[in-house]
């Protein structure tokens, strides 16, 4: 059984390892950003009102995130376990996570922790492409796709995020820095953080990952 959560900074690589944890693990990965993005494309009221905050690098009201993920963790494809990713990213959402796991007899099994350095993350981010149709992600510089704007896997179009310029990425960091860092020591203080140097190359972290989910 894994119940994980993924937490770092924008760009530290949360996505890039969900997918591979879900490789080799079979738990659903729910992404509250993807599921911001799915409802933006979509144009319904969550998304509507999640796109203002988006577009400015800030968080979502916690009121409109909460309710979302227990019920997505509740849905029987969960049973056996989930990988979040970028949730909770404040305290009270940690909070929130706990009280629900605890009402249901459960608990988190591993929150898995990047670090990654201020300038790397700009320079990842603002290099950043990814596929409308597939979500796949590329980097101009670092992991350019075969064909300059078309998805290597699928064959999509490939994208700038919305909030991936220079100015929204340096406030989406600060606000990490201000509201979702101190979830670090919630969690060690839980002894469930596990540390991952997220500069490390993607194979690397990933082995060091698997390691730390075997541990416990
Ligand atoms: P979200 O979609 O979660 O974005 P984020 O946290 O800003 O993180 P990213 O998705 O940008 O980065 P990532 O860590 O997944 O990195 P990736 O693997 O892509 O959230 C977006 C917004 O939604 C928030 O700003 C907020 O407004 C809202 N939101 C979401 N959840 C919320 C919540 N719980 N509460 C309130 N609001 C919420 O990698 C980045 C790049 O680096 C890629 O190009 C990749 O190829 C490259 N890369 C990855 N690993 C490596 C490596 N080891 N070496 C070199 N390059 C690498
Ligand atoms: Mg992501």
């Amino acid at each position: 059984m894994l119940r994980a959560v993924l937490l770092g900074p924008p760009g530290a690589g949360k996505g890039t390892q969900a997918a591979k944890i879900v490789d080799k693990y079979h738990v659903p990965h729910i992404s509250t950003g993807d599921i911001f993005r799915a409802n933006i494309k979509n144009q319904t009221e969550l998304g509507k009102k999640a796109k203002t905050y988006m577009d400015q690098g800030q968080l979502v009201p916690d009121e409109l995130v909460c309710d979302l993920v227990t019920d997505r963790i509740s849905q029987d494809d969960c049973e056996n376990g989930f990988l979040l990713d970028g949730f909770p990213r404040t305290i009270f959402q940690a909070e929130k996570l706990d009280e629900f796991l605890k009402e249901n007899g459960a608990a988190l099994t591993v929150v898995l922790n990047f670090n990654v350095g201020k300038e790397a993350l700009i320079e990842r981010l603002t290099g950043r492409r990814v596929c409308k149709d597939c979500g796949a992600s590329y980097h101009i510089v670092n992991i350019p796709p075969k064909q300059e704007g078309i998805c290597d896997r699928c064959g999509g179009p490939l994208i700038q995020r919305a909030d991936d310029n220079r100015e929204t990425v340096e406030n989406r960091i600060n606000v990490y820095e201000e509201q979702t860092a101190p979830l670090i020591g919630y969690y060690r203080e839980q002894g469930t953080l596990a540390d991952f140097d997220g500069e490390q190359p993607q194979d690397e972290i990933f082995r060091a990952i698997v390691e730390a989910i075997e541990a416990k």
